[in-house]
């Protein structure tokens, strides 16, 4: 059942390049430049009269909230909220009838998150469901939604169902951004041809495995970790940390790298490893000053660039080479060495990587 792989977490990270495709399938029609989202298509009014959106959701499907925040509102230039489920439901927040509230859940039965859509139909919001599991309660107490087609995920730590949610946003927010006109004709195309060549990206990343278990070997015994990224990969920093908080009980945090000489500076000394994600779009000039922050008091640095990157090689004590693709896209990629590294300080700490001490599946309780 695990498909010849030690456990079902690596089976589900390589599971990546075909469920990316999946979920895209019948939807992103690069040829013809258009995207199809039959749950979008019948409900497109709400979303273009929305006056926010507003996305509930927990641990890593609320990560992929963040990316989404960063992409619609680049692409569409709706405003977007993203809150954890939790808080929402507790907080008595403002929603709107003109409010479309997006709830992003792997199982569909977060406990959280199915209160706080509740909440939000009770106000008369406009509720869209991103789920993997089909007929889940979520997804039936959603006015409309877009299933991400992951299929299913058994390890606890969420892996292919981060990513398929990313990319079920991303085509929603390119779709919203198509009929506001808010992405230059060229930008809209390129961004459908790339996103068609990611899965064959995200397999030539995976090709990142023996550099990430190296590196593992290395960091298994480290008390602790930070991890940093800006922009769109500063969500992918803090999926990291999670990554590897759950499976490998290492402490870690991660922040967006410009915080850092707001305090978690003060962490860093020979003994911390940080982990920096630095492709070479985006950001690039701040990320490698960041870094040399980081050098000049001696942290360990594990850099995921792009491939032929020479400034930051330089710099860093690892590097994790992956292939280039659009900033707006990037987290799709510079998240998969991410989860082998977790996955190998695991394996090689003897946890029980699919099923870690204290975590469930799904969070059915408050
Ligand atoms: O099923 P959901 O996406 O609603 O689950 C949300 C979280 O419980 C889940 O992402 C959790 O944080 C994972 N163990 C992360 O790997």
């Amino acid at each position: 059942e695990k498909g010849g792989f030690d456990h079902f977490m690596l089976k589900e990270i390589y599971e990546q390049p075909s469920v990316i495709k999946d979920t895209y399938r019948g939807r992103l029609h690069a040829d013809k430049g258009i995207i199809q989202m039959s749950g979008v298509e019948d409900h497109l009014e709400k979303f273009l009269n929305a006056d926010r959106i507003i996305i509930v959701a927990c641990g890593t499907s609320w990560h992929a909230g963040l990316v989404a925040e960063y992409i619609i509102e680049e692409f569409a230039r709706i405003s977007v909220e993203v809150e954890y489920a939790s808080e929402f439901r507790y907080r008595n927040p403002i929603i709107n009838k003109n409010d479309v509230v997006i709830a992003i859940s792997q199982s569909g039965e977060t406990a959280d998150t199915m209160a706080a859509i509740k909440l939000a139909k009770e106000h008369g919001a406009f509720v869209f469901g991103v789920c993997n599991v089909v007929g889940s309660s979520i997804s039936r107490e959603s006015h409309a939604g877009a299933y991400t087609h992951a299929g299913p995920e058994i390890g606890v730590a969420s892996t292919k169902a981060f990513t398929t949610q990313i990319t079920v946003l991303t085509m929603l927010a390119l779709r919203l951004a198509k009929a506001k006109g808010t992405l230059s004709h060229s930008d809209f195309h390129r961004y459908l041809l790339e996103l068609e060549l990611i899965p064959e990206k995200v397999k030539e990343a995976l090709g990142t495995i023996e550099t990430a278990k190296e590196i593992a070997a290395k960091f298994k015994d480290a008390p602790n970790c930070l991890y940093l990224g800006r922009g769109y990969n500063f969500p992918v920093a803090l999926e990291g940390a999670l990554k590897l908080k759950e499976i490998s009980y290492i402490h870690a945090e991660g922040y967006p790298a410009a915080e850092m000489k707001h305090g978690p500076i003060a962490l860093i000394d020979e003994q911390m490893p940080v982990v920096v994600i630095a492709p070479k779009q985006g950001h690039y000039d701040k990320i490698v000053s960041n870094i040399q922050e980081i050098k000049s008091r001696s942290g360990k640095i594990i850099a995921v660039v792009t491939k032929g990157d020479t400034q930051v090689r330089e710099l860093a004590d690892y590097v994790i080479e992956i292939p280039e693709t659009s900033d707006a896209l990037s987290p799709l990629i510079t998240t998969i060495p991410l989860q082998l590294l977790s996955y190998y300080i695991a394996v090689y700490r003897e946890c029980n990587v699919d099923q870690p001490r204290n975590l469930a599946k799904s969070v059915t309780v408050e």
